[in-house]
This record gives C-alpha cells, sequence and structure tokens, in this order.
C-alpha cells in the first residue's frame, strides 16, 4: 500500500491544470473489477447480500452493513459521523458503498488495500458492530444452522464457514453495487442529448479548473490505474490557511498519518469517487459540509486556491448531478432463523 504521487498530476497543478484532452472523459464499465482469488459468482453475491443485511453481525444483533451504508439510497448514513452498537458516535463520515468496488483502497486514510480486507473491519470495530473479534464474529454465523447451504454453494465443501470466506461474499455482493450508465457515462458512450447544455458547461468547467487532476477516470477518484491496493493519496488541504480549514475542522483528522505514522502522510486522504453525490449528504471525511455547492467552493479554495463564481459553482453541481444513479434495484434477502441462544453472549 505504497503512496503514489503521479508527477503529472503535480504539473498540471502547478501550471492550474487546464490541460484535459477530450477523450480522458471515461465511462463507469458495466462490470466492476474483482481479484483473481475472489472471481464473483451468483451464488457468492446471494450469500454476501444477506451477510451485508444481517444484523445478527454485531455484539447487540442490532447493527448490520445497512445501518451505516443503505443502499436502498445513498450507500451511506447521512450522518456527519455514524452511529454503531450502543449509540457510539464514531469519528468518520460513512462513504457510499456504490462503486466502492472501484477504488484502489478502501477508507478516507486507504487502509485497507481491498474490499475484502475492509469488510474484516466493522464486524470487531467497539464502535462499529461490536463483536470481540472475527473468530466470535463467524462463531456467530455458524452458530446458525440456515447459512450452512448458502456458504456451500459459495465456497464448496469442507471447513468453508469461515471469516474470509465471508468477506469473499460481501466484497463479490459489494462488486454488483455500481452505477453504470448515468447521464453522464451515456455522453461519454456518444448519446450527445443524454447532459443538459448546463452539464456540458459544468464538465468545461470542471476541468479547465483543475479538477480533474484528482477526480480523474471513471469513478473521479484518479484510481483507474493504479493495482490494486496502491491508494491514490492527495493533501486536503492543499492550499493551507483559508477561512474553510478553521470553520469545517480540516486539519483535526490528520488522515493518513493516522494509519503510517509518518509525517509526510499528514492530511493526505485518499481521492474519493465523486459519483452519487446528490445522495451521499454530508461531505468530507468528517462530514461537516451539509450542501454540494459548498463541497465544490472548499475544494476550489483549498485544493487550487480558486474562488469560483456563483455561476460556475452552479455549473460544476449542475455537471456532477450527471453523475448520478441509475441504480440497480436492491430486495432485502430473507435470513435464516436464529437459535434462541445465539445473542445472549457476545
Ligand atoms: C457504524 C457504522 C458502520 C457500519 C456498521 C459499517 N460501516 Fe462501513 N464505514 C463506516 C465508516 C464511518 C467508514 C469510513 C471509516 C474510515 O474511513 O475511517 C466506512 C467505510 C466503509 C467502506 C470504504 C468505502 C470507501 O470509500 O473507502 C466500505 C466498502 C464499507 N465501509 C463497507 C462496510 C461493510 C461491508 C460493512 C459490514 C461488514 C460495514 N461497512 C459496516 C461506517 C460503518
Ligand atoms: C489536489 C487534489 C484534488 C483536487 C484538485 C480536487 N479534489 Fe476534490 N477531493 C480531493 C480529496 C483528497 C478529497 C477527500 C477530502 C476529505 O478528506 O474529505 C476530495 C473530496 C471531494 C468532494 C467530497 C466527496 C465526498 O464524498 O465527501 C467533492 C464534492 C470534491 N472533492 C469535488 C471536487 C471539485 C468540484 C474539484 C474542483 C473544483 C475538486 N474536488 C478538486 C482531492 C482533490
Amino acid at each position: 500500500m505504497r503512496m503514489r504521487v503521479i508527477p503529472y498530476v503535480l504539473s498540471l497543478l502547478a501550471c492550474g491544470g487546464t490541460a484535459f484532452a477530450a477523450d480522458a472523459w471515461q465511462a463507469l464499465p458495466e462490470t466492476a473489477p474483482a481479484p483473481a482469488d475472489n472471481p464473483t459468482t451468483a451464488a457468492k453475491v446471494e450469500l454476501g447480500k444477506m451477510l451485508y443485511f444481517d444484523t445478527r453481525f454485531s455484539s447487540t444483533g442490532t447493527v448490520s452493513c445497512f445501518s451505516c451504508h443503505n443502499v436502498m439510497e445513498g450507500g451511506d448514513d447521512h450522518r456527519p459521523t455514524s452511529i454503531g452498537v450502543h449509540g457510539q458516535v464514531g469519528g468518520r463520515n460513512a462513504p457510499t458503498v456504490w462503486n466502492a468496488a472501484f477504488h484502489s483502497v478502501q477508507f478516507w486514510d486507504g487502509r485497507a488495500p481491498s474490499l475484502e480486507e475492509q469488510a474484516k473491519g466493522p464486524p470487531a470495530n467497539p464502535i462499529e458492530m461490536g463483536m470481540a473479534n472475527l473468530d466470535a464474529t463467524i462463531g456467530r454465523i455458524r452458530a446458525i444452522p440456515g447459512y450452512q447451504p448458502y456458504f456451500k454453494a459459495a465456497f464448496g465443501d469442507g471447513d468453508v464457514i469461515t471469516m474470509d470466506n465471508a468477506a469473499k461474499a460481501i466484497a463479490a455482493y459489494e462488486r454488483t453495487l455500481i452505477t453504470p450508465n448515468s447521464a453522464y457515462d451515456r455522453y461519454v458512450k456518444g448519446d450527445k442529448t443524454a447532459m443538459s447544455a448546463q452539464q456540458i458547461k459544468g464538465m468545461e468547467t470542471f476541468a479547465a479548473t483543475g479538477c480533474t487532476a484528482c477526480h480523474s477516470g471513471p469513478a473521479f477518484n484518479g484510481a483507474a490505474n493504479l493495482p490494486q491496493g496502491t491508494g491514490f493519496f492527495m493533501k486536503f488541504p492543499t492550499f493551507p490557511g483559508s477561512v474553510y480549514e478553521t470553520q469545517y475542522k480540516l486539519t483535526e483528522d490528520l488522515g493518513r498519518y493516522t494509519v503510517t505514522k509518518n509525517d509526510a502522510d499528514k492530511s493526505m486522504w485518499r481521492v474519493p469517487t465523486l459519483r452519487n453525490l446528490n445522495y451521499t449528504a454530508p461531505y468530507f471525511h468528517n462530514g461537516l459540509v451539509k450542501t454540494l455547492d459548498e463541497a465544490v467552493r472548499v475544494m476550489a479554495k483549498t485544493q487550487l486556491n480558486k474562488e469560483l463564481s456563483p455561476e460556475q459553482v452552479a455549473d460544476i453541481v449542475a455537471f456532477l448531478g450527471a453523475l448520478d444513479g441509475p441504480f440497480p434495484q436492491q430486495t432485502m434477502p430473507r435470513l435464516p432463523p436464529t437459535p434462541g441462544d445465539l445473542l445472549t453472549e457476545n
């Protein structure tokens, strides 16, 4: 999980970042890439979806992945920071799971190299799902006999009810949570009527302002050509000292530094996707910015040292709206029944 700073990105930033070739706009692929040791199969997706919705994955039996990542809507929870077991409040904003499959590393600070590794984080996180450890977590699932046929169908015979397999199944389900065919995707694929005149203007303003220096590629996270596990991190704020920095407490959390303890990683953050932003307010790692136009103003000032006119902000926001949806239909899974003593101990 080495940090990569791409030299041309920095030179674009230095000269104001206007050079963005028209053919650099890319549509989202129709399927998400999967690692060689976890090809996506229907059986895994079905099991992963069950686990994703299963509150028995938490100590109290009340919190599931779905609690904080609502896939019936934006794939997040709309709180500045999340609430886990026993009403405990966490320190960061829940990012959307929609299109997380296109990130090369997971979490705001990039500490998980894959969706598989990410999925093993929340269950034993004392604030989120509160299980004592991953053995206790998978113990819960083992104690539910109705899960056995699903693990068998996904992973074959033998001792297959393991946390690694549970994480693989969840990751496989998450790889179906993607939104190709937004207005932007249709536009880039050739349907020139898919975006409005204002959205097209906003797309040009987005590139001319320099946003594409970091938010490029199909998911607008700069990660398109990076090997899995290699994060694309950028400093936020890049230009220190703006009013936004104190107003929104942008430097209280030191980002990637909290993982590496390396001074050069202070205030470095993984560049997030810009898809489905109308569904994922509030914004940024601490969720302190409530509206998309304010988020755009903050970015222009802190990352590019630019003040945008109200018209430019409106145009960029209109363009970002072209990156919304459409979302594949989600149906709630049926879950196997609970043995009576399952939740009595953690
Ligand atoms: C209590 C709320 C909560 C629960 C429960 C929860 N998450 Fe999260 N999730 C978060 C927060 C907050 C973050 C960001 C934390 C950070 O970056 O430090 C996050 C990050 C993620 C990410 C990374 C997305 C990105 O853009 O980097 C994925 C994927 C994810 N969660 C999936 C899951 C799955 C799968 C489960 C269930 C096993 C789950 N989450 C359970 C709150 C939650
Ligand atoms: C130097 C790199 C860089 C540039 C240039 C840049 N961004 Fe960002 N952007 C980031 C990073 C890093 C984050 C994550 C910040 C954090 O920790 O919350 C981010 C976050 C965002 C978010 C919040 C996403 C969310 O889910 O909360 C929006 C919206 C956004 N950028 C839009 C833009 C726009 C519009 C521009 C151009 C005006 C732009 N960005 C320019 C690096 C950049």
